[in-house]
């Protein structure tokens, strides 16, 4: 009997325990969130926003996304017919495809920019300047005096990124944008400060 009312004495010290230690992980949890939301803010409103990128790693699409969430846009995601290989063999087809005659044929027809107050174009650094299937989808766009901000996400050099952007983006008022260096690696509060300022400053 003793035995007994012990057993049951443990096993309910021991559920109170689990139950106050996930309690005290949820309030931390919603804490940590409700402070991370103060960094997230964007005060500003940019009307209709879309988020164009390309992204072969998730580094671009990660940033594309923070844009999306923040401003609450559309997004458009480029995609090639052809795969890439994950060999370093990619390297070399992605320099023969900077030239516009091997520009990769894109999978889906471009959107309709005329929807939209403000487009975002997101692409990784390729050999210092901007990726083949972004460049592929910058020879077919017209944005029509759209305003059009840019941004690249690279692993230490993004080259002329900004100024080969500002020369393909036909018709557009290009509003310099932001580079983000080793996306995955960073701290995630680092990486949404930095995206929220940037969004803040924008000068439209
Ligand atoms: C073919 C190729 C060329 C690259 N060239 C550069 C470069 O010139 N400078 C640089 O800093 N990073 C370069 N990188 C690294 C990418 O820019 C970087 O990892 C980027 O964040 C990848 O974006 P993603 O994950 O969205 O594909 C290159 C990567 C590839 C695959």
């Amino acid at each position: 009997m003793f035995k007994c009312l012990l057993s049951a004495a443990f096993l309910v010290f021991g559920i109170s325990i689990i139950f106050i230690a996930f309690s005290t992980s949820r309030i931390y949890a919603e804490e940590k969130i409700v402070n991370q939301d103060k960094n997230t803010v964007v005060k500003k409103d940019f009307g209709k926003v879309l988020v164009v990128y390309y992204s072969l790693s998730g580094n671009t699409r990660n940033i594309a996304m923070r844009i999306k969430e923040k401003t609450n846009a559309d997004i458009y995601e480029i995609k090639t017919v052809k795969e890439y290989s994950s060999s370093p063999m990619i390297y070399i087809t992605a320099k023969k495809q900077m030239n516009p005659k091997n520009y990769p044929e894109l999978k889906e027809k471009l959107p309709d920019f005329s929807r939209y107050d403000l487009i975002f174009v997101g692409s990784p650094v390729w050999w210092y300047t901007i990726a083949a299937p972004v460049l592929s989808f910058l020879s077919q766009a017209d944005f029509k005096g759209k305003a059009v901000v840019s941004f690249a996400t690279h692993g230490g050099n993004y080259g002329s990124f900004f100024e080969d952007f500002d020369k393909k983006a036909k018709n557009a008022k290009v509003i310099k944008g932001m580079e983000f260096k080793k996306v995955l690696k960073e701290k995630e509060i680092t990486l949404n400060n930095k995206v929220t300022n940037w969004l803040n400053n924008l000068k439209i």
